[in-house]
């Protein structure tokens, strides 16, 4: 089950903005980002941060991208770490990274076998094309829209010739932001981000939408992708 799509308790919209703390070069967006999620770090994790609480459908696709990419993965936004450690027990070299250190300390609490790290989507910290494959699963959501073309720039440049790319998103029939529980989300045309993966310098190899019974108008998609 996509992580989204559960709701948390009612949130206080006040205690993400409050909460914000403002550093030097960092876009304003990513302190809103942390604080939110860094505020329902716990009540996330155990709510949406278990391999039970995802879709069976989701799980298969990702197994399979992840063993097939045939070298290391970046879990480049990866919350409370449950995807990047399915990826580990598979015997996949992951490393899970995330904006948020509340979600790094708990991910390597839970999950020490595993490396996590504290970075952000638009400076992975990994050498160029040194990735087999990159999942981004969930994680492009909160980016306003101008800023993602950079982020998928910032994806590319770490992934090696022959990796391979997945993004899992919420699909609509217009771009449209939306009251995501945690904070602010964008849903996406398919073909609209597709067109910005393949402007990155990517090919988009499949694309899948799964209805969303809670959401009809919200559907669930994926995107796989390679460079050319
Ligand atoms: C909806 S959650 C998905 C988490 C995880 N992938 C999952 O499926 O449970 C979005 C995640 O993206 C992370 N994120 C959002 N913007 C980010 C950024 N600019 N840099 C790094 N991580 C970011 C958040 O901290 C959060 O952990």
């Amino acid at each position: 089950m996509p992580c989204c799509l559960v709701p948390l308790a009612p949130h206080d919209p006040e205690t993400s903005t409050a909460d914000v703390v403002e550093c030097d070069d960092v876009p304003s967006t990513d302190d809103v980002v942390r604080a939110a999620y860094s505020s329902r770090a716990d009540e996330y994790t155990a709510k949406l941060g278990s391999m039970s609480a995802m879709d069976p459908v989701d799980r298969r696709l990702i197994s399979e991208w992840a063993v097939g990419c045939g070298g290391p993965i970046v879990d480049a936004g990866c919350g409370p770490g449950h995807w990047t450690n399915l990826l580990t027990e598979l015997g996949v070299a992951v490393e899970g990274v995330d904006l948020v250190p509340a979600f790094i300390e708990l991910a390597k609490a839970r999950f020490p076998a595993t490396s996590y790290r504290v970075a952000r989507l638009d400076d992975l910290g990994v050498p160029d094309g040194s990735a087999a494959g990159i999942l981004a699963w969930y994680s492009l959501i909160h980016l306003e829209p101008d800023r993602v073309p950079t982020i998928l720039q910032e994806l590319r440049r770490c992934l090696r010739g022959d990796g391979s790319l997945v993004v899992g998103f919420f699909a609509s029939e217009r771009l449209e932001p939306f009251p995501h529980t945690v904070t602010t989300a964008y849903s996406w045309p398919v073909d609209e981000l597709t067109q910005l993966v393949e402007n990155a310098g990517f090919v988009v190899r499949d694309a899948h939408v799964r209805p969303n019974p809670r959401r009809p108008d919200r559907q669930h998609g994926v995107l796989v992708a390679g460079r050319p």
